[in-house]
């Protein structure tokens, strides 16, 4: 019923040119890569995933589901093409305008492409998407009526909310509250401070309560200092132009990591190369690969290696592999960049994130970043580091220097909820949080899985995943969602590739085992009337 864009990585263009001796002597000595080896294989020969990955998933789908899938989507694009040619003939004979059409002498302000699938193949589910909510997004939400008289093209109104169970939501560790401790802090807080920042945080931006913000989240994921931002994607599009950029560097990269990280990447100016999704093997390779090649045309060594992968894949709920890839990363001499907006507070057995999750140090992982917009209930992001970088950061990113601060109340929220997290409130409540958050996942997603749907992520992930596939079947399922007071997040093409629609379940410890059981049920009814229980048995 909601969605969020997102983009993957693009396959970058590729290197040439070995030198290979010259590349090998400035990242390793022969004896590190023995040892590293070693490492590797035992890393590699423990991982086993417990669930399907993506791609498992569709070698188990049958040949005729995948059929069905490209014939919808055919029969879409037909009838769309239809529909269009119609509407040029009746604009030609003038008996229709053409909303879109540029001014006289204009160049037009659409593509026809975009146009197309936004028209004719978007505003057929819209309905699913772009909906008015009200209130707390807690573990229930007032999504507000609406109709539509003109097929999507727009909608009304029709007065009155429907109640949902949310699970649209990243409201991981229940922290949307009005009530309670940390919401009184931050009413006394806007007292204080009013809201808005009022100035970038270089000139007259720099709270108190920011920087203990900043003091706790470093104490928090086990690094020395810590810098926070206004916006969570703010944080990756302005940090990696400040650290991993300019000509000689490169970036290796995720397929499946997030459009900030892809805007950053692009905006650093550094070449980028993709890996597989969270395949060490195949990040081995295009490291290894690119440092005998060297840079292209002239095959110098790379100035600057830097591996960026994500704590949790949102839209794939896959935790990272990260002590294999840190023995990539070490192996190679590369730097890496964890992006933990999903994990950071939702993993770990006290919330510190994918590094306590995996049994990874966090001196091993260069550079930390984090949102304050999941688990934390606020907005914002960090970057956590050592003491050089982050200094080095205050006066580079555009973030810090350009932008206006973050929301003092907002850094209040964040940083109440990260002392509750951490005990430090001298309560138990976030250990309880941590704890429930995972005994839902866990308990939603293997009851999942039981009913014979394509379940994809990992224990302990707050994000699950169910294959739909086919579009319609993902449309119908959306809505009888809603009519059954359930809010899931739909996710279709092109933001997943044409063959791999689904839904997505955001788990929180605000919800309670009978609502997950409730719709556990509602599921189990809608799987087996649109037959899309793929597992097989
Ligand atoms: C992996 C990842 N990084 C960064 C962001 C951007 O964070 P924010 O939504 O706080 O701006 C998101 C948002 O969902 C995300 O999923």
């Amino acid at each position: 019923m909601f969605t969020k864009y997102y983009s993957r990585m693009p396959a970058s263009v590729g290197v040439a040119q070995p030198t290979e001796q010259e590349n090998h002597s400035r990242f390793h000595s022969k004896k590190e890569i023995e040892v590293d080896e070693k490492q590797m294989n035992h890393a590699d020969s423990t991982y086993k995933r417990e669930q399907l990955s993506i791609d498992e998933t569709v070698e188990e789908l049958s040949y005729f589901a995948v059929f069905v899938v490209y014939w919808c989507y055919l029969t879409m694009l037909i009838a769309g093409r239809l529909r269009n040619y119609v509407n040029k003939i009746l604009i030609f004979l003038r008996v229709k305008n053409d909303p879109f059409a540029p001014p006289p002498g204009y160049a037009p302000l659409f593509k026809e492409l975009e146009q197309f699938w936004l028209t004719r193949v978007y505003q057929r589910i819209r309905d699913l998407f772009e909906r008015t909510i009200t209130g707390v997004p807690g573990a229930k939400i007032q999504v507000i009526n609406r109709a539509s008289d003109d097929e999507n093209a727009s909608f009304y109104f029709t007065g009155g909310t429907t109640e949902c169970l949310n699970f649209g939501s990243y409201n991981y560790l229940g922290f949307a509250q009005t009530s309670g401790p940390i919401t009184d802090s931050v009413a006394e807080s806007i007292k204080k401070y009013s809201y808005g920042g009022g100035s970038s945080r270089l000139e007259a931006g720099k709270y108190d309560v920011i920087n203990e913000l900043e003091e706790t989240i470093a104490r928090h994921v086990g690094k020395p200092s810590a810098m926070a931002f206004g916006m969570g994607y703010a944080t990756n599009s302005t940090t990696l132009p400040a650290i991993c950029g300019g000509k000689g560097c490169l970036i290796i990269s995720d397929t499946l990591n997030h459009a900030s990280i892809v805007a950053g990447a692009r905006d650093s100016g550094a070449r980028i190369l993709v890996f597989k999704h969270n395949n060490p093997k195949d990040l081995e390779k295009v490291l290894r690969d690119s440092i005998v090649e060297g840079q292209p045309r002239t095959r110098r060594p790379w100035k600057k290696i830097t591996i960026i992968v994500e704590g949790i894949y949102s839209m794939e709920g896959e935790i990272c592999r990260l002590p294999e890839i840190v023995a990539v990363k070490k192996k190679y001499k590369a730097y890496l960049y964890v992006d933990e907006a999903h994990s950071i507070g939702a993993l770990g057995r006290t919330g510190r994130g994918v590094c306590e999750q995996t049994g990874v140090n966090p001196a091993d992982v260069d550079i930390l970043m984090g949102t304050f917009t999941k688990a934390f209930g606020s907005v914002g992001g960090y970057i956590a580091s050592h003491t050089e970088l982050i200094d080095h950061l205050r006066h580079l990113s555009y973030g810090n220097v350009y932008a206006t601060t973050m929301s003092p109340p907002c850094a209040q929220q964040a940083l109440g909820a990260l002392r509750v997290i951490m005990g430090e409130d001298g309560t138990t409540d976030g250990i309880n949080r941590i704890n429930r958050l995972k005994e839902n996942s866990n308990f939603f997603r293997t009851n999942l899985a039981k009913l014979n749907f394509h379940v994809v992520g990992d224990r302990d992930s707050p994000v699950v995943i169910m294959m739909m596939y086919h579009p319609s079947k993902l449309a119908y399922l959306s809505r009888k969602c809603l009519a059954a007071g359930i809010a899931v997040v739909s996710v279709g093409f092109p933001v997943t590739p044409l063959l791999l629609a689904r839904v997505r379940f955001c788990l929180s410890a605000s919800h309670t085992i009978e609502q997950l059981q409730y719709v556990l049920k509602v599921m189990d009814e809608l799987g087996d009337v649109l037959l899309v229980k793929h597992k097989r048995r």
